[in-house]
C-alpha cells in the first residue's frame, strides 16, 4: 500500500502499536514496579476512540497494527474491539495481530483467531516455573503454558515467543527456549532489555547480555543463518538448518535499527508516540474529543505529527533512565 505517513527522514510509516491498557496481571521485573498506579478510565481511550482511531491509521494507508498493554486481554471488552478491527481488512489491513503474557490465552485464543488475528507474540522468559515466576512477580508458567497451547490449537498461524535475556536471570535457558519454539514450529525472538522508567529489581547495565552473545550460545549447538525475512517488526532473522523456526534478535543496543523504523504507537491515553525511546508526541484524544467523528482533521493531525518523529531513541544502560515512562504504558 502506499502510505500517506513519511517521516523527514524519508521513512515509511505502515505499523502502529496500539496499547489499550496500562494494567497487567503480572509485573515482570524489566518492565514494571512492584507499585505501580495505573491511569484512571476517564483518561484512556474507550473502545470507540480506539477503533476510530484505527480506522483513521488504516485509512492512511497503515497495514499493520499490533494491540499492545499493559497486557492487553485484561481490558474488558477486547474481543469486540478485535472483531472490529478485524473489519479494517477491506480497507486495506493485511496484519492484525497483538503481544501479549499469555495468561489469558485460554480464553480468548479462539475469539482471537475468529476476529482475523493470524500472529501472536506471547512473552516467555523462562520455562521453570519457581524463575517464571520470580521474573513476572504474579505469573504462572502452566497457565502461559497452556495458553501457547490454546493459540496452537486455535489455528493462529504463526506463533512467536519474545525472551528477554538478562545476565544472572535466564541466559542459561537460551537453547531451552530454542528447543522449545522449534519442537512446535514456532519463533522466537531475543530482547535486549530497554531502560524505560524505574523498576527498581536491578541495574540493568549489569544484567545486560547483548543479542551477539545470545547468538554464539545458540550457536554452540545449532547453526544459524541470517536471512533478509521480516516481519515488519525490529527483530532480524536466523533460519536453522532445518524446520520453520526464526530465530529474531532485537537489539536496540547492539544493532540499533532506528533507520529504519516503520512504526509509531499510541498510549492507553491516545498520545500518538513517535519514537518508543523519546516523548515527542501528539495529543490525538484531545483531538478526537474536541471535535468528535471528525475524521479529516484526525488524519491531518497524524500526518502533521510525521513531522515531529526523531531520528532514534539514544538509550545509555550506564545512565539513570532518562525516559520515566514504563515500558507498559506502550507495550514496548
Ligand atoms: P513482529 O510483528 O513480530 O515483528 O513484532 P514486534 O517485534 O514489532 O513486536 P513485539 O510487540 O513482539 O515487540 C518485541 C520487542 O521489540 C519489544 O521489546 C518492543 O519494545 C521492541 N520494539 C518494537 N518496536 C520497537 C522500536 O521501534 N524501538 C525499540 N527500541 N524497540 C522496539
Ligand atoms: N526492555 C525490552 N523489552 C521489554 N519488554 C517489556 N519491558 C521491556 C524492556 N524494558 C518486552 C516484553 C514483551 C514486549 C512487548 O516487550 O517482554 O514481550
Ligand atoms: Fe505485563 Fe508485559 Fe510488562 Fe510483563 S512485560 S509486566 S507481561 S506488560
Amino acid at each position: 500500500g502506499n502510505t500517506q505517513l513519511i517521516d523527514r527522514f524519508g521513512r515509511h510509516v505502515t505499523y502502529v502499536r496500539i496499547s489499550i491498557t496500562d494494567r497487567c496481571d503480572f509485573r515482570c521485573v524489566y518492565c514494571m514496579a512492584e507499585d505501580m498506579a495505573f491511569l484512571p478510565r476517564q483518561q484512556i481511550l474507550t473502545l470507540e476512540e480506539i477503533s476510530e482511531l484505527a480506522a483513521t491509521f488504516v485509512s492512511l494507508g497503515v497495514t499493520k497494527i499490533r494491540i499492545t498493554g499493559g497486557e492487553p486481554l485484561v481490558r474488558n471488552g477486547v474481543v469486540g474491539l478485535f472483531e472490529q478491527l478485524g473489519r479494517l481488512r477491506d480497507q486495506g489491513l493485511k496484519d492484525l495481530t497483538l503481544t501479549t503474557n499469555g495468561s489469558q490465552l485460554t480464553r480468548y485464543a479462539k475469539d482471537l483467531a475468529a476476529a482475523g488475528v493470524r500472529r501472536i507474540n506471547i512473552s516467555l522468559d523462562s520455562l521453570k516455573a519457581d524463575r517464571f515466576a520470580r521474573i513476572t512477580r504474579r505469573g504462572e508458567l502452566d497457565k502461559v503454558l497452556a495458553g501457547i497451547d490454546a493459540a496452537r490449537d486455535a489455528g493462529i498461524e504463526r506463533i512467536k515467543i519474545n525472551s528477554v535475556i538478562l545476565k544472572g536471570r535466564n541466559e542459561d535457558e537460551i537453547l531451552d527456549l530454542v528447543e522449545f519454539v522449534r519442537e512446535r514450529g514456532m519463533d522466537i525472538s531475543f530482547i535486549e532489555e530497554m531502560p524505560l522508567g524505574v523498576i527498581g529489581d536491578h541495574d540493568r547495565a549489569e544484567v545486560f547480555y547483548s543479542s551477539d552473545q545470545v547468538r554464539a550460545d545458540i550457536e554452540q549447538r545449532y547453526a544459524l543463518y541470517p536471512t533478509t525475512e521480516t516481519t515488519g517488526g525490529p527483530s532480524r532473522y536466523y533460519r536453522m538448518e532445518s524446520g520453520e523456526t526464526r530465530v529474531g534478535f532485537i537489539s536496540p543496543h547492539s544493532h540499533n535499527f532506528c533507520e529504519s523504523c516503520n512504526r509509531v504507537r499510541v498510549t492507553v491515553e491516545g498520545r500518538l508516540l513517535l519514537c518508543l525511546g523519546q516523548e515527542h508526541s501528539m495529543d490525538l484524544k484531545q483531538v478526537m474529543r474536541a471535535h468528535p467523528g471528525d475524521r479529516q482533521r484526525l488524519q491531518q493531525a497524524i500526518i502533521d505529527s510525521m513531522q515531529i518523529k526523531p531520528k532514534g531513541h539514544d538509550f545509555d544502560l550506564s545512565r539513570k533512565p532518562v525516559i520515566m515512562r514504563h515500558m507498559s504504558v506502550t507495550g514496548g
